[in-house]
């Protein structure tokens, strides 16, 4: 344990280029022991400033340390979760190495400081070093916001999706993150479409699947972008987002419903789903004409507008198998999900 801080310290030392700091705040564990998301205070904090001309004294280490195997009898080895959740990792850290620095600048996350792996560890521990949102002016949280509020945060999925706008990606996009973006994609959660019981949606589960991920307009989708993912500033006008374990490219409205559901609830979604669906177009076409965006903004939302429903009906799939009688699954979704497969 000692080697271990030991070994976290110098590696950490490394990347911000002096050994004063403190860590002064365990932000958050990470899932089932994964780790932890802390906060860190330097009075030396030069070592941004080459990279950000910033002057930031704190910043946020993302530390992943995964359970040791010995603690689990059968091992992880065969454990489909356990190995999405490693990946997972891979995908973030390569996410900030490679492409955060470039997108921050029209839509607001982490900058990236520094990634490493740590050796003492057979399994992959790492650590992934960024800057502090909350020094950058967003340091409010919401779990619940009203519609209104929630169009900070279409603004940024739109703008998120607009910057990264394919017409038919070539294969090998995006490189070295998740082909198809998303943790709950139907060919990752075999285990939760075999638990379903049998009926009309799970009948229809690889049609929605199909028609989701067969559009010639793909994006980065964040797949993660749930209201916890959102950091806010004091007036909740600007808003970054965190947590890029399931970006990768796939159909922008999966963002979108996902996001709804997330901090919406039933009856604010009764009244405004349409209206705020209709907002993250316009924000869309925006953002896709500021970013002088090659793709053609109408035959986007053509493509895309038919598959908000088939969204939130292959989400409702993924519930459906991993938890059915998860809050989420309310009459709202249950209307949605019946009306995405009347289309099918
Ligand atoms: N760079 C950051 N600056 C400030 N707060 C952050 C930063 N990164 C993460 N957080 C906070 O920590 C929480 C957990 O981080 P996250 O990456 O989402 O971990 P997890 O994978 O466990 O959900 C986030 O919801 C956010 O509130
Ligand atoms: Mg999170």
């Amino acid at each position: 344990m000692k080697n271990n801080q030991h070994e976290f310290n110098q590696v950490l030392s490394d990347i911000v280029k002096t050994t004063r700091y403190v860590k002064t705040e365990v932000i958050q564990s990470l899932w089932s022991g994964y780790g932890e998301i802390a906060r860190f205070e330097t009075n030396v904090p030069q070592y941004l400033s080459s990279q950000s001309n910033r002057k930031d004294k704190t910043f946020v280490v993302k530390h992943i340390n995964p359970p040791a195997i010995q603690q689990h009898p059968r091992g992880w080895s065969g454990d489909i979760s356990h190995q999405r959740k490693l990946t997972s990792y891979d995908v973030e850290a390569e996410f900030y190495q490679h492409w955060a620095n470039n997108i921050k600048p029209f839509c607001a996350l982490p900058l990236f400081i520094g990634q490493a792996s740590l050796s003492h560890s057979c399994l992959s521990s790492k650590m992934i070093v960024m800057s502090d949102l909350d020094s950058e002016g967003f340091p409010v949280r919401f779990t619940t916001i009203s519609a209104e509020n929630s169009k900070v945060c279409l603004r940024w999925l739109a703008r998120f999706h607009a910057l990264n706008m394919q017409h038919q990606p070539a294969d090998n996009w995006p490189q070295n993150l998740w082909p198809l973006g998303t943790y709950w994609h139907l060919a990752t959660r075999k285990k939760e479409f075999n638990a379903m019981e049998e009926g009309v949606l799970k009948n229809a589960a690889v049609k929605l699947d199909k028609s989701l991920n067969s559009c010639r307009y793909k994006t980065l989708v964040h797949g993660d972008a749930k209201i916890a993912n959102f950091c806010f500033s004091d007036d909740f006008s600007q808003v970054a987002a965190v947590d890029f374990q399931y970006v990768g490219g796939g159909c922008g409205v999966k963002d979108l419903v996902y996001f709804l559901g997330s901090c919406l609830d039933e009856i604010t979604l009764e009244l405004n789903f349409s209206q705020l669906v209709d907002f993250y177009f316009t924000e869309l076409h925006t953002a896709l004409k500021s970013f002088k965006s090659s793709c053609d903004s109408q035959e986007i939302e053509k493509e895309w507008r038919p598959l908000v429903n088939i969204a939130w009906a292959d989400f409702e799939r993924f519930l459906a198998g991993w938890a059915p009688t998860h809050a989420k699954r309310t009459c709202f979704t249950h209307k949605i999900t019946v009306a995405a497969i009347a289309t099918l």
